[in-house]
């Protein structure tokens, strides 16, 4: 088993609150549906996206209720991005806007050269002015973590205020490739699974994530 440096593990927040807990071991079992997969994957999402907006920036404005004016806060969700790694970064996007609908999206899409074994882009598309904006990057599995720091140094050419990493499940090899390519960027996690197997799949993890959430396999 690979160890975790503390350094790294330090810049995982691990999400275990009981509803998170609960719902990902029912989405690890190999018996859950593709429609109760998706469907919890969705639920699991918008109860971490709490966690990942925790320390958004919020602003003052001038209201009335029924009874008086006031001062009350809200946030600005349209200068928050969610960025999804294809393709099972998208089974995360309803449940994270369901939270916060004002927000952007962004898609990336990256494969891995047999070859050269680099991970070669395919497709980028960004909302404008990202330079303005707070990124939150979604992929349901940090496994080696090559795809996720090669879309993050993509995304860090774009200049953004922050970049935030949002996944379901880790492997201590990809928090450990995070950290070393890319220590600025937090990860938030709802588990920090044991190891990867030699295809690159997470042990226990949940299988293919991908495949799961599309019926595909
Ligand atoms: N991607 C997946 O979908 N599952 C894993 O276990 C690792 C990477």
């Amino acid at each position: 088993m690979t160890p975790i440096s503390p350094a790294a593990r330090a810049n995982v927040h691990l999400i275990d609150h009981p509803l998170v807990q609960h719902k990902l071991t029912l989405m690890r079992n190999k018996e859950a549906s593709t429609n109760s997969f998706r469907r919890l994957l969705g639920e699991l999402s918008s109860l971490m996206a709490y966690e990942v907006t925790r320390d958004m920036a919020t602003q003052d404005i001038e209201i009335e209720t029924p009874l008086e004016k006031m001062t009350a806060k809200v946030i600005d969700g349209k200068k928050l991005v969610f960025v999804s790694i294809l393709r099972a970064g998208n089974g995360i996007l309803d449940g994270v806007l369901s939270v916060v609908p004002g927000a952007r999206v962004g898609h990336i899409g990256l494969y891995r050269d047999p070859k050269t074994l680099q991970a070669v882009e395919y497709y980028f598309k960004m909302p404008k002015n990202m330079e303005e904006r707070d990124i939150v990057v979604v992929d349901p599995m940090l496994a080696t973590g090559n795809s996720a720091a090669a879309a993050v140094t993509r995304l860090k050419e774009c200049k953004p205020k922050s970049i935030k990493f949002l996944c379901l499940l880790t492997a201590p090899e990809g928090i450990n490739t995070m950290y070393k390519a890319h220590p600025d960027v937090p990860i938030y996690t709802a588990a920090i699974d044991r190891e990867l197997n030699d295809h690159g799949y997470i042990l226990p993890g949940l299988g293919d994530a991908g495949d799961r959430i599309f019926g595909t396999q």
